[in-house]
């Protein structure tokens, strides 16, 4: 176990003490990661009593990219404001409170520790228990929110700005990568690509959107295919051949239209995306499919693993947009399940902003 944590020796009553069993369960969470500032409530695991965002986007667009200083001096100035809101709009006071769970990383350390910092002050004020949650598992998470019925095990794609994993989820908190990115993440990639078409920050709702009216068919960019893990990903070859091709068009003249290189380069990553998917839930044998992070909101993405899960007769699910871009809902669903299983943090956790999956639970 990594230090700042702890697990309780309660004995696992279906992951509830006797005391608790029969009680609703109230985590106080808070997301501070990248550039959104979020505070939330959740009653028993799924059931979103408030889910307050304070986004930096129209702060961070005037730079094309998250400045990370810029993230933690506003986190500092939000956090509190936002903490507040959640409660106030959840209708719930601190000491209701059972747990406070915080994202914990990966992430940029100046902005988590802001969320930690927090969050410990006032696990050590009050007394109430501190989770540090992953923030994948936070979004893996997300699909419990809305879908009563999703229990592990099945297979997720996360799809965001730092992220791209193919992972098993067969339990609560259990997880098994069998794929990621190699290089950029998916996210990552659309924004490149849009900052190059000039579309600016941020990128994959832009290009989403600009798609719409071009013509997905019009440039063929190459699909990568890695010999030897058919479920890793790829995206900087795909985002170079749209690069070279912009200097390609520049140097001859020729007029871009943004709309079909932003329509053609989001065709070649979703191609890949649910190719890699489905090639792994026939494999692994499972008939359940969820996908997450702030790519999984790609409308274009949505439709075509939504295509693919009936055809191949799998269960599909997704999140809300609001709960796959980065929420504090999504860390409290992650932190709930931790807390039944008796998990809690120490007061020295700390800001990991290269916490890889695989530790504690992943
Ligand atoms: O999950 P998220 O909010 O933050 C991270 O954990 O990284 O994901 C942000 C990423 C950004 O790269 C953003 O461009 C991308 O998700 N994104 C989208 C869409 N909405 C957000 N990408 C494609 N299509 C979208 N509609
Ligand atoms: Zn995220």
């Amino acid at each position: 176990m990594p230090p700042g944590f702890w697990t309780a020796t309660v004995p696992r009553m279906k992951g509830l003490t006797k005391m608790e069993a029969g009680k609703d369960i109230y985590i106080l969470a808070i997301e501070s990661s990248c550039d959104e500032t979020a505070a939330s409530v959740v009653k028993n695991g799924r059931e979103v009593l408030s889910n307050v965002i304070s986004t930096q986007i129209a702060l961070h667009t005037l730079y094309g990219g998250v400045v990370p200083e810029i993230a933690s001096r506003k986190h500092i100035e939000k956090i509190n404001q936002v903490i507040d809101a959640a409660l106030r709009e959840a209708g719930q006071e601190l000491r209701r409170m059972d747990a406070i769970a915080v994202t914990y990383g990966p992430g940029l350390v100046g902005a988590l520790l802001v969320g930690v910092s927090a969050a410990k002050a006032i696990s050590f004020a009050t007394g109430i228990p501190l989770i540090g949650v992953h923030h994948i598992e936070g979004h893996i998470s997300a699909n419990y929110i809305e879908h009563p019925e999703l229990e592990p095990p099945y297979i997720c794609l996360v799809v965001s700005g730092g992220h791209s994993h193919l992972a098993v989820v067969k339990d609560y908190g259990a997880y098994e990568i069998i794929g990621q990115t190699r290089d950029d993440a998916a996210g990552e990639a659309f924004d490149k690509v849009a900052r190059a078409i000039g579309l600016g920050y941020p990128g994959g709702p832009k290009i989403d959107r600009v798609s719409r009216e071009g013509n997905p068919d019009a440039i063929f960019f190459p699909r990568a295919k890695l010999a030897d893990n058919a479920y890793d990903f790829s995206f900087s070859g795909l985002k170079s051949a749209v690069l070279n091709y912009l200097n390609g068009c520049r140097m001859k003249g020729e007029e871009i239209c943004q709309a079909d290189v932003a329509a053609s380069f989001q065709k070649a990553v979703v191609e890949v995306l649910v190719d890699h998917s489905m090639h792994a839930v026939k494999e692994y044998g499972y008939d359940c499919f969820a996908i997450a992070g702030g790519v999984a909101s790609n409308s274009c993405l949505r439709a075509a693993m939504s295509e693919a899960c009936s055809r191949n007769h799998i269960r599909f699910y997704h999140p809300s947009p609001v709960y796959c871009t980065d929420n504090a809902a999504m860390i409290g669903t992650a932190g709930y399940y931790e807390y039944i299983k008796g998990v809690r943090s120490g007061l020295d956790l700390n800001a990991v902003p290269n916490l890889k999956l695989g530790t504690r639970g992943f």
